[in-house]
């Protein structure tokens, strides 16, 4: 494994098929903003920043598959305000991330439970969905998603279709994740230690790597640590 800064071109390829996927919860965002005296709003706006200089780094080493958690079933507990900011920071998204994709060769895909959206965000995600899929880097961008909500849905899913024998398979093919690798590595920074809803199915063999830096301080090198903390690790799958 090569990770020296030096050998960091444009067209470098420095993870494997053993790192295809890496997912990141994004915390610390409030904590970061309150520790500067700033609303939490702030640590928001500046958290989506660093989002995308992680993604486009994410995708220059290599990484084929990257899922964000950007916003979980229960944040909705959150003060309205703060709601609020959030989900105009993810329309903003949304209505400018398509030729940025397209320029930077990224598939964007939006997994949650999207229903609750306004149909013309929807229209879009499906859209930028549609228009991106031949890129190569698959970037998964979670709201309004959770675990546990994503598996009854898929539950609901195989209901409906008269399904009496339910297989693995038949489980994994009605997640929002569907067509994507399980994750290898889950990132969860913010100093947290816990899943809080994130991908539940999916993680049965993720490895797990957390950090105490909040997510708008998040860097590069931050990434080569997590990747390089992956690669000293012994995946066993169950076996010797
Ligand atoms: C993560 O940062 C962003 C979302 C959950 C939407 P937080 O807003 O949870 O930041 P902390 O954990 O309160 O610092
Ligand atoms: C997890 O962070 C959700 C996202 C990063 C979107 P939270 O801040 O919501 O998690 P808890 O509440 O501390 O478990
Ligand atoms: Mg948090």
């Amino acid at each position: 494994m090569v990770l020296e800064k030096e050998k960091k071109g444009e067209d470098a390829v420095l993870v494997d098929e053993r790192l295809r996927h890496i997912a990141f919860i994004m915390d610390g965002n409030g904590r970061w903003a309150q520790k500067r005296g700033m609303p939490r709003s702030y640590g928001h706006a500046v958290g989506a920043e660093t989002f995308r200089r992680i993604a486009e780094y994410c995708r220059k080493i290599g990484i084929r598959y990257m899922t964000v958690y950007a916003f979980s079933t229960e944040n909705w507990n959150r003060p309205p305000d703060e709601v609020q900011t959030i989900m105009n920071i993810l329309a903003d998204y949304i209505h400018n991330c398509a030729e940025k994709a397209e320029d930077e060769n990224i598939h964007v895909r939006f997994i949650g439970n999207l229903s609750v959206f306004s149909q013309d965000l929807r229209e879009k995600m499906e859209k930028i969905d549609r228009e991106t899929a031949h890129n190569p880097f698959c970037l998964n961008i979670a709201m309004n998603y959770g675990g546990r909500e994503e598996l009854m849905h898929a539950c609901q899913a195989l209901v409906r279709d008269g399904k009496i024998d339910i297989t693995e398979a038949d489980i994994a093919a009605n997640l929002y994740t569907a067509n994507c690798p399980d994750p290898d590595l889950i990132v969860r920074t913010g100093g947290d230690t816990r899943i809080s809803n994130f991908l539940l199915w999916q993680s049965a063999y993720a490895e797990y790597y957390f950090t105490d830096v909040l997510w708008p301080d998040f860097s590069p090198e931050d990434v080569d640590a997590a990747v390089a903390a992956f690669y000293s690790r012994h995946r066993r799958f169950g076996g010797v």
